[in-house]
């Protein structure tokens, strides 16, 4: 049984409406994020009160670089993972952030320019097809992205395949608590405050109204835990951060 495509708890509710159909999903999510693009760094730390910094000082330690090495950071919009990596692998390292949005990349390059310089490059690259070959990396890691990538299965595929035997893919995505009247809280507070908050300084409230959905109808712990196994990838070990609002899967390519 595939658990790869997951449909809202109640289809026809606000959570689905804000939901692509799955045929339209990779195009959609381009498009939204190249909107959002010049507001993106600026909502992520309003919604998050500047915690989101933290939670990627984790996903970045997780993924256990040592100077010299090479990573590659999968979906890195803004650059804000790949440029904690960057400072982990140092000068004789390298990290590569690839994105499909070239407006995101384009201000990820210029972050980069500015905090790691010779370490960091940005390219365009579709998580669904990495231009890479196999077995290369010491760490591959994605931050928020994983969930809006069409195809999951392929994604969590591309990592595993370009990672080196022993290298370790992390991936760091909001999820849901576990404790139910948590859960019922975070959804009351998600559904509200993201979209009203991401619509009023972004202009784009769809795409505040598309982040609680897909957390919504995204992979619990197990359920990921499981998706990256298929993929090859062995020793899963899951970190809850936030009260489990925020989770890190760390895997090991066997
Ligand atoms: C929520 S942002 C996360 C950006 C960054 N990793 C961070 O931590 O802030 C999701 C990113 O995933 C990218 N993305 C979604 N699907 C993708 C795909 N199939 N290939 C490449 N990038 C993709 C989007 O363009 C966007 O920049």
């Amino acid at each position: 049984m595939s658990v790869a495509v997951k449909t809202p708890e109640k289809p026809g509710s606000a959570a689905a409406a804000a939901l692509p159909a799955p045929g339209e999903k990779h195009r959609y999510v381009r498009a939204m994020f190249d909107a959002i693009a010049p507001r993106y760094d600026l909502l992520n730390s309003l919604l998050s009160a500047r915690l989101h910094h933290g939670w990627r000082r984790v996903a970045a330690a997780q993924a256990a670089l040592r100077p010299g090495d090479t990573a590659l950071d999968v979906c890195t919009g803004t650059g804000d993972l790949a440029i904690q990596l960057a400072r982990r692998v140092g000068r004789e390292g390298r990290v590569i952030g690839g994105d499909f949005s070239l407006p995101m990349l384009r201000l990820g390059e210029r972050k980069a320019r500015r905090c790691a310089p010779a370490v960091v490059r940005m390219t365009l690259a579709d998580a669904q097809a990495l231009p890479y070959p196999s077995d290369v990396f010491d760490a591959v890691t994605v931050a928020f992205g994983i969930r809006n990538v069409a195809d999951i299965e392929r994604g969590l595929g591309e990592m595993a395949r370009v990672a080196r035997p022993g290298g370790r893919v992390v991936i760091l995505e909001f999820n849901q608590p576990r404790n139910r009247a948590l859960r019922a809280l975070w959804r009351w507070l998600s559904f509200r405050f993201i979209p009203l908050v991401g619509g009023l300084v972004s202009g784009r409230r769809h795409a505040y109204e598309y982040l609680p959905s897909s957390v919504d109808v995204f992979q619990t712990r197990e359920e990921l835990t499981s998706l990256m196994e298929r993929a090859g990838l062995g020793d899963v070990r899951v970190t809850d951060l936030m009260f489990g609002t925020v989770v890190v899967h760390r895997g090991v390519k066997s």
